[in-house]
């Protein structure tokens, strides 16, 4: 039923009654569900039906079933619902499981923004099986979004999800209207905003990784050309992206194929003069092991150290050749020709690496500077790339190392990957490693190789826009030293860290600018980002109770006895099972919830009493 349709006097009173908490605009919907769920649908293949087994008020209520995962729920979306205005959302929710004794709901929007779908949670309420809440929320929505629609599904879980996140959702009383009192948003065209690569083109290039996929989306594509002039593969360039163990095998020395997806991302960088970095030569990872065996078979014995350095060497030599036939005019200015090394606590050599099982020792990477120094291109810089860099014991490794090859010709300066979290490290903590690092030689060169930032726990995006604004100011106290600076993805969406939320990169999964770019190119921030865009963040409401639990269909519920005796209510279950009750007055009051266990008698006054749908008569 359309509130539309109802008389102005009716709908005051709705109104005012249940909403009473802002200046109220246009009614969008409203939804009793007594005759109707048109404009419901589900998330995936849900079962959407009409149901009598519950009810928050009046005698049906929505009933969502059939869910596969904690985000399949029930789905409203209305032509009513428009870009830049702001809505007021309200349903009542409830789950029935005798098992199962609170359960999280998440209230949700979600609305696409050039082409990218963005999902927005609103609230999540803890809800006590077999009783209604209200869940609301206020949102504003950007401009130039479509697609909008407001949800309720299970508290959204990445992994470990049980029967537990897909229990049966009913919904009932849902309404929305336009909530004038909040102004509407002016989101920030990306195309409008200043370049990152020319802001701190004075200073250093800015790098980002890229992963192929990307390229066939054009809003991706667009946004790299804009902000990037500097571009590392994800995956595309590590040894068992280039390694061709068909040709290897067949020629008896080892051979290297670039491959469509490599290719395709340097053409990219061709056409558009970005800047190339190679990311890695000598890695623990990613390096098939057949590449470590005589023969080059998948289950061999490993080489002794002489015949790994002959390999290792065919390998760097295989490696530049490939990339300048495939890729002549591309310009290749940096490789990590050694990634991830070390252990962290300054254990020295990571023990669980081919390299350090063959070689016993450090030599394997004074050999690939080596090599790597004879056959890459002359403006191509050599480093030593790895995680954790500010932990003080690493540190101290990785300025042995690089120290020793600094001085040998072969390294130019240390990758720092800067896989970073609000908590850790500080600005301090890299200024230190900085300086360190910088202590190595006149001409040493720092880049920063995959900076993100992930935010956990209380930590928020103005805490990680300090983060990034105090390292980027670092970065440009030091940019003599620092030739580039690259970010590990686009976009919050693509990122390997994109799991639970974290968002650890300057722009959203819409390529839309966060706070933390606003911070790093010193610019204000729109008030949508600083503004927390949820209104009346209330606590957990209390359960309503006005509603009925009737048959949910649980099993325990099938053989319920329930009968009147002088002064009580007897329930009885089969065989001991335990089910939860509501007993009310036959006005709808609530006279209590029970949890029964077999067998109860429960004392009331003379009257007449609705349990589970029946009439019961107390004399
Ligand atoms: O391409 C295969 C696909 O065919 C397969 O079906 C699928 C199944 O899991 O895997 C796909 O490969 C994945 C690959 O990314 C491409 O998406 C791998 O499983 C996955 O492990 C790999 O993760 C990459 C990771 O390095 C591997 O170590 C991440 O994308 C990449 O961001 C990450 O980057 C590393 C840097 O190289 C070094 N520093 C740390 C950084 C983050 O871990």
């Amino acid at each position: 039923m359309n509130l539309k349709k109802l008389s102005a006097a009716a709908l005051s009173i709705l109104l005012t009654s249940t909403l009473a908490l802002a200046q109220t605009g246009e009614l969008i919907f409203s939804y009793d569900f007594e005759s109707t769920k048109d404009g419901w649908s589900g998330r995936q293949n849900e079962k959407l039906e009409l149901t009598g087994d519950a009810a928050h008020n009046g005698k049906q209520c929505l009933k969502v079933s059939n869910r596969q995962a904690s985000w399949n729920g029930g789905m409203v979306k209305s032509d009513g619902l428009k870009a830049g205005h702001s809505y007021y959302f309200e349903c009542y929710v409830m789950y029935y499981n005798s098992k199962h004794k609170t359960h999280k709901h998440q209230l949700c929007a979600s609305y696409k923004l050039n082409g990218e779908t963005k999902y927005v949670d609103l609230r999540t309420i803890t809800c006590k099986s077999g009783y209604w809440y209200k869940v609301y929320a206020t949102i504003s929505f950007p401009n130039d979004v479509t697609d909008i629609g407001f949800y309720v599904q299970s508290l959204y879980k990445e992994n470990n999800e049980t029967n537990n996140d897909r229990l049966d959702i009913y919904i009932d009383d849902a309404l929305c209207y336009e909530d004038t009192t909040v102004a509407p948003v002016e989101m920030v065209n990306p195309d409008s905003i200043t370049s990152l690569k020319d802001y701190y083109s004075k200073y250093f290039k800015i790098g980002t990784s890229v992963s192929t996929y990307e390229l066939s989306k054009e809003i991706a594509t667009k946004h790299i050309k804009k902000h990037c002039n500097s571009i590392t593969c994800e995956n595309e360039t590590k040894p068992d992206a280039l390694l061709d163990q068909k040709k290897t095998q067949a020629t008896g020395k080892v051979c290297v194929t670039i491959n469509d997806n490599t290719k395709a991302i340097m053409d990219f960088c061709v056409e558009n003069d970005i800047a190339f970095r190679g990311h890695t030569l000598v890695w623990y990872s990613q390096t098939p092991d057949w590449f470590f065996n005589k023969d080059f078979k998948d289950n061999g014995t490993k080489l002794n150290k002489t015949d790994m350095s002959i390999r290792l060497e065919q390998y760097v030599q295989a490696v530049f050749e490939a990339i300048s036939s495939t890729c002549p005019n591309l310009k290749l200015y940096a490789f990590d020709v050694v990634n991830e090394a070390f252990e962290n606590d300054g254990g020295g050599i990571r023990g669980w690496s081919n390299w350090s099982n063959i070689y016993k020792d450090e030599s394997f990477m004074d050999s690939a500077f080596t090599y790597a120094r004879k056959y890459a291109p002359k403006n191509c810089k050599l480093y030593y790339n790895d995680y954790n860099e500010y932990m003080t014991k690493k540190t101290d490794d990785m300025y042995n190392l690089v120290k020793r090859l600094y001085d040998n010709g072969v390294c130019d300066g240390v990758g720092m990957q800067s896989h970073l979290d609000c908590s850790y490290p500080t600005v301090d903590d890299v200024r230190t490693t900085i300086k360190k690092f910088l202590s190595i030689g006149d001409n040493i060169d720092l880049q920063v190789t995959e900076l993100d930032i992930t935010i956990k726990n209380n930590y928020t995006d103005k805490d990680q826009a300090a983060l990034y604004k105090g390292l980027f100011d670092l970065y440009v106290e030091h940019a003599d030293h620092i030739s580039s600076v690259t970010l590990w993805g686009t976009s919050d969406g693509v990122s390997w860290r994109k799991e639970n939320n974290q968002r650890p990169l300057l722009f959203d999964d819409s390529y839309s600018p966060k706070l933390s770019y606003f911070a790093v190119v010193h610019e204000d921030a729109p008030e949508y980002l600083t503004a927390d865009p949820i209104k009346y963040p209330a606590p957990d409401p209390e359960p309503d109770v006005i509603g009925k639990l009737l048959s949910v269909n649980d099993e325990a519920l099938e053989n319920l006895k329930i009968y009147g005796k002088t002064g009580v209510v007897v329930i009885e279950t089969a065989n001991n099972a335990k089910v939860d009750v509501c007993i009310f007055q036959i006005d709808g009051r609530m006279v209590g919830h029970y949890t029964i266990d077999g067998y109860a008698e429960i004392s009331l006054p003379s009257g007449v009493y609705i349990v589970d749908k029946q009439k019961i008569v107390i004399m």
